[in-house]
């Protein structure tokens, strides 16, 4: 973590503890469902709205305004325009945002056990990740926001990552030396070590610029994140590595949860549950037609795995298991294999 972002996040704790239960209910937000003014909950996130995160949180304010009868609004803003995820943890203790769907990888630095989620190779689908997630061991995970100031409110998917490359990667020999973009995440950093590149943490909305620029070689990430912020038309090779995972925790704040009403907390909690439903419904279908859309387009390359080559990248890259081992525990990614 940089200074920067020590000092930021100090001074989000701090504020959290010594700010937050005044500023929670502004004029705009005064307790809703007794009174004449909405409470407002702004969802802040940074996909496409056309992608199974930014369709969830649509359902989620249809719903919620819908049924609190307008009482509740839900501000919806995507593509980062309001906060970038490195941000997303802060900006909820600060009471900026209400609620978030980060990607488990940008959550690391709050909650070790969800390094889990990096480990490369760990899960073999998204049946295996869904399996996990809704075991004991992944709701305990979600259990331990609290200890953060933050709740974990459930689990959602994006998918399956892939490899994407100026030149075509077919083995791990062919990573090496390339500069590839990163969420936070150490195990994110240890994974491309491990296959001799280089990697640069930054912001999902950054990431085309860089790479159009030329200051970065290759990313990782899902079909649907590939071709809703055009990253194939600047990487002109994918390989379908499935190498990693993608998914979100939706989370919000314990003050903001706490304050809100019995009756609001039940009309949250029921749209939210429809709305990860929903989102969790499509994520698949949606990730595959991004990957149909990017294959016809011509733009970039798909590079198919044979056994052996996978098995080469599993090689290479497994040994970060190890690494990770103590603190993440074994136990724990036993129980991740186990889902498989
Ligand atoms: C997201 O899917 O929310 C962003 C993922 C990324 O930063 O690569």
């Amino acid at each position: 973590m940089s200074q920067k972002k020590r000092v930021f996040s100090l001074l989000a704790c701090l504020m959290s503890v010594l700010v937050l239960p005044c500023c929670l209910y502004s004029a705009e937000s005064d307790n809703a469902l007794a009174g004449s003014q909405s409470l407002v909950i702004r969802f802040s996130h940074t996909v496409a709205n056309e992608t199974a995160k930014g369709q969830m949180a649509l359902k989620f304010k249809e719903i919620l305004e819908k049924s609190s009868q307008n009482r509740i609004r839900v501000e919806v803003s995507p593509n980062g325009e309001m906060f970038n995820d490195d941000q997303i943890a802060e900006s909820l203790l600060l009471d900026y945002v209400q609620m978030a769907a980060p990607s488990a990888s940008k959550l690391t630095e709050y909650i070790k056990q969800l390094k889990l989620f990096d480990l490369p190779f760990i899960f073999k689908d998204m049946k295996a990740v869904d399996a996990f997630e809704q075991s004991d061991a992944g709701q305990g995970i979600l259990d331990s926001f609290t200890q953060r100031g933050l709740y974990g409110l459930g689990y959602l998917h994006n998918g399956m990552k892939q490899l994407s490359a100026n030149k075509a990667l077919k083995v791990p020999a062919d990573a090496k030396g390339l500069k590839f973009r990163i969420m936070n995440s150490d195990i994110l950093e240890a994974q491309f070590h491990a296959v001799g590149a280089t990697t640069r943490d930054a912001p999902f909305s950054q990431v085309y610029s860089l790479i159009a620029g030329g200051a970065l070689d290759g990313q990782e990430n899902t079909w649907s994140n590939i071709l809703t912020k055009d990253l194939y038309k600047v990487q002109p090779y994918i390989t379908e590595s499935n190498h990693g995972v993608l998914d979100y925790v939706v989370i919000t704040s314990v003050a903001f949860w706490d304050n809100l009403q019995d009756d609001e907390k039940t009309l949250v909690r029921e749209a939210l549950k429809e709305a990860i439903a929903y989102g969790n419904s499509i994520a698949s279908q949606k990730d595959e037609e991004a990957k149909q859309k990017i294959v016809q387009s011509k733009q970039a390359e798909l590079i198919s795995l044979s056994k052996d080559q996978r098995d080469q990248w599993i090689a290479a890259m497994r040994p970060v298991w190890k690494k990770y081992e103590t603190e993440i525990g074994k136990e724990l990614i036993e129980k991740a294999v186990n889902s498989n």
